[in-house]
């Protein structure tokens, strides 16, 4: 069924695993995650940026599609449609009224008291539609579409504190040295402060830019409180190192399904392999 993420993050945490939220680009990856989330009896959180909604077509397309493949597909594990790094209380309210489950603001960019004011009023729209909210403190680095940092700052624990007591959010995303896209050597993540703020909050955490994080420090993050893991950049490199692979070998193929069936394929595997890295794999 399509639900919110309180409740799948809630016993994640409890239970000491990680629920995936995996972006989607286009229908391609959509069933992939769906047929992964299903094949493996996870939980699933399908992430949407405000570009990929735009590419799909816009937020109504993106429910719709989702509903239309949970029906066909017959899918019975808990799934979240998330709107990632939403930019302003406007956006967060068109994907809710669109029929969004859930919904990151990201208003990590602005002043702290701005960030809590902002945080405060999606909080207020969502929860009265029953939808969840993540926010953001801290910078993450590197980029994913619009969102884009010259730097990473880690984000401080009392600002988390207080970020969590003053808008009632649901999870919280504690940017501490994680970075979107590919990282440049090994990623050095701020396990101190991720403890002090889990501790604290009492909130799942949640780590974005999940690609390229080695096995033993998700372990560690688990452990520490994250209980959602970001992961974008890892599908798109797998799924068209797949595409290029089905060109070169045969120049005469012309035919999307050609390609793209097998992208879908190798994005499916590489959900599933997070799935059971994540320990999310049979928790449905
Ligand atoms: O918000 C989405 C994620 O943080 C994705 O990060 O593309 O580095 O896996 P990634
Ligand atoms: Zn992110």
């Amino acid at each position: 069924p399509l639900v919110s993420m309180t409740e799948m993050l809630k016993k994640a945490k409890a239970e000491h695993y990680a629920v995936g939220q995996f972006n989607i680009n286009n229908l391609e990856y959509t069933q992939a995650i769906l047929q992964a989330a299903e094949a493996e009896k996870s939980p699933v959180i399908l992430g949407v940026s405000e570009g990929a909604g735009r590419y799909i077509g816009g937020f109504k397309t993106v429910v719709k599609m989702v509903e239309g493949l949970m029906e066909d597909y017959n899918i019975t594990v808990p799934v979240a449609i998330h709107l990632d790094h939403g930019s302003s209380f406007d956006k967060c309210k068109q994907a809710i009224d669109a029929g969004f489950t859930s919904v990151m603001i990201d208003a990590s960019h602005h002043s702290f008291e701005e960030n809590v004011e902002i945080t405060s009023k999606v909080v207020e729209y969502a929860h009265s539609k029953g939808v969840s909210v993540e926010a953001e403190l801290g910078t993450v680095g590197g980029q994913e579409d619009d969102v884009v940092a010259d730097g990473v700052i880690y984000a401080d624990p009392k600002e988390c504190e207080e970020l969590v007591k003053r808008t009632g959010i649901d999870c919280l995303a504690p940017a501490l040295g994680s970075v979107h896209g590919p990282y440049k050597g090994e990623p050095n993540l701020g396990f101190k402060e991720m403890e002090e703020i889990g501790n604290a909050t009492g909130m799942p955490l949640v780590l974005h830019g999940g690609t390229g994080i080695p096995t033993k420090d998700i372990q560690r993050s688990i452990s520490l409180g994250t209980a959602k893991i970001n992961v974008n950049t890892e599908n798109q490199i797998s799924s068209t190192k797949t595409v290029r692979e089905v060109l070169a070998a045969d120049p005469n193929v012309y035919d999307p399904r050609k390609y793209l069936g097998p992208a879908r394929e190798t994005i499916k595997e590489t959900v599933i392999g997070k799935m059971r890295e994540f320990g999310s794999s049979q928790k449905a």
